[in-house]
């Protein structure tokens, strides 16, 4: 492109199933206010992929619109992918996993941190008080989707599944960790069960001491994840970088989640340097609310945030954050945040503050 044009952040909106779409449309209508207010260009195209276009065709991420995603776009902001009409998954499992599979999406970085001391279960736990990111990897241990079953629906049924770690997967996803630490609060803990997966979670002990000496400003410590959990519930303000394979950092980034005002408000940015960036909420298709005006859209604007601050809009982004946290604290919020707005009703409410 010549060097006059102007230059626009190409975002991809695959809102998915069940909620997915309601909250993907609500954060649109906050990057809308975000253009209206800060300028700058984006350019935006809908993807017609999940569950209902599976039912109707079977196809789950067509080569053609995979390689669009690859090569078109700076960002892919997310919904969420699950219905029970596909108890297999399979959908999913092409799409959203096939997605930070394929694109080699290895940091699943989820920020978690308390705006308002009303939305912690624990007692006695101010604003600010659990401030903590969960750097979880993203593209290997059981998620590898190596493993079978042998005579299935008979009394001699296997079922197996493979947990793969690789060298260069801790070494790159515990870089990324170190390094930030270093913007953070220089404290790093990695959660495993080396202890009883010696060898996939070993090899994260390895990989963390052998670079450790290398970050001597960064107190890079390990729990075992059982530990973790307990620690986290009762201890949220002694963490800050987390980091755990890609099942360990699942299970506690919706533990962490919960200490601060629960799913509706949990964004996440999967990523690797140089290719499209995914960015989705932790949250799942919540087919138990869909349709009745429930769904936080908070975790999927401030997922946008995310996306924001990587593409170099801080002012936006500092925007987008501040009028998600005000829109906590002055309660004009979803019921899960003890809020009577409705999911249309919170997005307009947030795009007038930004
Ligand atoms: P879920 O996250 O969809 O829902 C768990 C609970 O949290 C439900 O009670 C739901 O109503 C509530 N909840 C979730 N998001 C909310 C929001 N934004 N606002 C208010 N309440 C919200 O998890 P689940 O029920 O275990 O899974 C449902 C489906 O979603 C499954 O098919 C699962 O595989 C899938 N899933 C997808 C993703 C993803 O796409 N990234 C993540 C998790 C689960
Ligand atoms: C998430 C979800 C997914 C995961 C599921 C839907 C496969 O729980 O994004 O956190 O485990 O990665
Ligand atoms: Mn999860």
């Amino acid at each position: 492109m010549p060097a006059w044009m102007p230059q626009f952040t190409r975002i991809a909106l695959v809102p998915g199933d069940g909620i997915g779409p309601e909250v993907i449309r609500a954060a649109v209508q906050v990057l809308d206010a975000v253009q209206a207010r800060f300028g700058g260009g984006f350019t935006t195209q809908w993807f017609d992929l999940g569950a209902e276009r599976y039912l109707k065709t079977g196809e789950t991420l067509p080569q053609a619109e995979f390689a669009s995603l690859r090569d078109n776009f700076d960002a892919i902001l997310l919904g969420a992918f699950g219905d029970p009409r596909v108890p297999s998954n399979v959908h999913a499992k092409d799409i959203l996993l096939g997605l930070r599979q394929r694109l080699d999406l290895y940091v699943n970085l989820r920020p978690v941190r308390l705006v308002d001391a009303r939305l912690c279960p624990l007692k006695g736990v101010q604003a600010g008080g659990v401030d903590m990111a969960i750097v979880r990897e993203n593209t290997e241990s059981v998620y590898v989707g190596i493993g079978g079953s042998f005579k299935p629906d008979t009394e001699d049924e296997v079922a197996q599944n493979t947990m793969l770690s690789t060298r260069k997967g801790c070494d790159r996803l515990l870089r990324y960790a170190f390094e930030l630490a270093r913007t953070r609060r220089h404290k790093l803990v990695l959660c495993d069960k080396a202890n009883a997966i010696e060898s996939a979670h070993g090899l994260w002990r390895k990989s963390l001491k052998a670079m450790a000496p290398q970050y001597p400003d960064v107190q890079a410590t390990t729990l075992y994840a059982d530990v973790a959990a307990m620690r986290m519930t009762t201890h949220p303000h002694e963490f800050d970088v987390v980091v755990g394979d890609n099942m360990i950092g699942d299970i506690l980034s919706d533990l962490a989640a919960a200490l601060v005002g629960g799913l509706g408000l949990a964004p996440s940015a999967s990523t690797h340097p140089g290719r499209v960036a995914l960015y989705e909420p932790v949250h799942g298709s919540a087919p138990d609310i869909v349709g009745t005006g429930k769904a936080n859209p908070l975790a999927a604007i401030l997922s946008l945030g995310m996306l924001l601050r990587d593409q170099g809009l801080t002012q936006a982004a500092d925007a987008v954050e501040a009028a998600c946290a005000q829109s906590v604290v002055e309660r004009a919020c979803t019921p899960d945040l003890d809020g009577s707005l409705t999911t249309e009703q919170v997005a307009a409410w947030v795009a007038a503050r930004v």
